[in-house]
């Protein structure tokens, strides 16, 4: 039977969905058996606890999984998965679940027939304790999740991810995945690396001196995308960088984050997703590489 729910990546919206698909008793894949974990809800104010099943990554046994969720970061996917995929079913679907754009292309052709989902969450989730014995995640808002097949059989696949989108408020099944991707690109490649570039919050790139550099980043991605056969509505999606930006004013994003704590950044599947993608294409997207170049002489380990 591949009835089980497997999530591999115990980070924060890891940990938050282990909870939140906690009546499938999903099973955490990691390197260290996971303890106890309080789920700090912002929304109703309640601090839940509860203790994951888990698994050794080196387990053999991975042939009940019938949807993994792969959390981890984008630069983390192949390295994470590769090793475990000879212990998978045959018809095990995984779901890509992180931030930018990019790992997909590289997977595709090594799995074997398995169906590939991708997916997008703005579900807020903060780390803010890790010791031996208790996890402590703090969920801070719950944002549009989007989740929909690259390649396999739809009606599977659906099946398998239906648990997932009934167990998270605003989640939908989305039929065109890179559309919705696309678009979730275009609000990280212009808030991320411009918050980690000026060291300020989501809110200050309403002013106006940031206006041209946001545009130019939109309309080289919006060009770039076409190329690859992705049709996105340009000012559209300008309008939906700025809602995140009013929306999300106080937030610091993930890649000031990462540079604050001297972490790896996903720039690469973000800003470098647009430039590897144009350059193929032979377009030229000086905004990004401009970003790219910027984030990477913050001095984050890349
Ligand atoms: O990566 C992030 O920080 C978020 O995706 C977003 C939407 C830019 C808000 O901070």
């Amino acid at each position: 039977m591949t009835s089980r729910i497997g999530i591999l990546g115990a980070g924060a919206i890891g940990q938050l969905l282990c909870w939140q698909l906690r009546h499938h008793q999903p099973i955490l894949l990691g390197r260290q058996a996971a303890p106890d974990c309080f789920i700090h809800t912002d929304l109703d104010g309640q601090r839940h606890r509860f203790s994951p099943q888990y698994r050794q990554l080196n387990d053999k046994k991975l042939s009940d999984i019938g949807l993994l969720i792969v959390t981890v970061k984008a630069y983390q996917v192949m390295d994470a998965l590769l090793p475990l995929l000879s212990s998978l079913s045959a018809d095990c679907a995984v779901l890509l679940l992180h931030n930018g754009m990019g790992p997909h292309l590289q997977l595709a052709p090594v799995l074997q027939g398995r169906d590939l989902l991708l997916g997008t969450t703005s579900q807020g989730a903060l780390r803010e304790a890790s010791g031996r014995d208790c996890w402590h995640v703090r969920h801070t808002g719950t944002g549009l999740t989007q989740i929909g097949l690259l390649n396999g059989n739809p009606a599977r696949s659906k099946s398998r991810v239906q648990p997932l989108l009934d167990a998270i408020a605003n989640a939908e099944w989305t039929e065109d995945i890179l559309m919705a991707l696309w678009q979730k690109l275009a609000v990280n490649a212009a808030i991320n690396p411009l918050t980690a570039i000026h060291n300020c919050r989501n809110g200050e790139l309403a002013t106006a001196g940031h206006c041209a550099t946001i545009q130019a980043i939109v309309a080289e991605l919006v060009t770039t995308a076409a190329a690859d056969g992705i049709i996105l509505d340009e000012s559209a999606l300008l309008a939906r960088v700025y809602q995140v930006i009013t929306l999300t004013a106080n937030n610091f994003s993930s890649m000031h984050q990462d540079v604050a704590h001297g972490r790896q950044t996903e720039i690469d599947a973000i800003n470098g997703f647009v430039v590897s993608r144009a350059e193929a294409l032979g377009i030229d997207t000086p905004y990004h590489r401009d970003m790219m170049a910027k984030v990477r002489a913050l001095g984050s380990v890349q």
